[in-house]
């Protein structure tokens, strides 16, 4: 009934109904942007006059690549005890997915290791992402030094599915160097691969984040590759001229605070 009566008083379509889906038209995107503007300015502005009475009030909606998973929850800990008001949407994602989000500032703050080339985006450098090359404990290469990267070209590797950032990166690589690695496995998760290597599934390539605040495990072994490990960073973005709230800004100073502080 509401949606019937929004399309009468808009006077256009809405939607549009194709097979079982239903899809929106111009109009009905134009308005679903409009709307989200609209809130994000109620929200904005109730966080506003909590911070004219002193207080950090709201929601900070978060999106990140789903290394970050290994590091963002553990700063969000001691900032949430800081800010008791301010509640946190953590959304981890691919770089593709990520991207997408980005694009249509569904969040307040981003964060990933490769910036997009064709958006105009905020973005500050904030701690460092190195990728390292995994196997087993006990492979033979891991008692190697100065390991060439044409000897992984023999390994069965594991990679990491399409439209991942870890995956551009190692693919990158491979290209430069002309190495072409046997792919036995696509896994879409950064754990499910360190399982897979640990169970002598094959090598692979990921952030050493993925091995935890110590960066090392007893079930796997970082190999001395030359070119390694492959130095990124991290960083906090957002679409270039958005007015942060101002949950989002206490969030931003505070991550660029910390961030030297995690052990990487
Ligand atoms: P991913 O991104 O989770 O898409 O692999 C991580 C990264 O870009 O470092």
């Amino acid at each position: 009934m509401q949606v019937k009566q929004l399309t009468k008083a808009v006077g256009l379509p809405l939607f549009e109904q194709i097979g079982k889906r239903l899809y929106l038209t111009d109009a009905g995107r134009e308005l679903l942007a409009t709307c989200r503007e609209i809130f994000d300015r109620l929200d904005a502005f109730e966080m506003a006059v909590a911070d004219l009475k002193g207080l950090k009030q709201g929601r900070l909606r978060l999106s990140a690549v789903t290394t970050t998973k290994y590091f963002v929850p553990r700063m969000l800990g001691p900032f949430c005890k800081l800010y008791p008001g301010i509640d946190v949407e953590f959304k981890t994602t691919n770089h593709e997915r990520l991207l997408a989000r980005l694009s249509e500032n569904l969040d307040d703050l981003y964060i990933l290791s490769q910036l997009p080339e064709h958006m105009d985006i905020s973005y500050h450098l904030f701690m460092e992402n190195p990728l390292v090359v995994l196997a087993p404990i006990a492979h033979p290469l891991a008692f190697e030094k100065n390991i060439s990267l044409q000897r992984l070209r023999g390994e069965p590797f594991i990679m990491r599915e399409p439209g991942s950032g870890t995956r551009s990166s190692v693919q990158k690589l491979f290209d430069e160097h002309g190495v072409q690695v046997r792919v036995r496995l696509e896994l879409g998760s950064n754990e499910a691969i360190k399982q897979a290597i640990a169970g002598g599934l094959g090598i692979s390539i990921l952030s050493r984040h993925t091995l935890g605040p110590e960066g090392t495990t007893n079930e796997l072994a970082i190999l001395d590759v030359e070119g390694f490990p492959i130095l990124r960073h991290w960083y906090v973005v957002y679409l270039a001229g958005k007015q942060l709230s101002v949950v989002a800004n206490t969030f931003f100073q505070y991550l660029l605070n910390e961030a030297k502080q995690v052990a990487i």
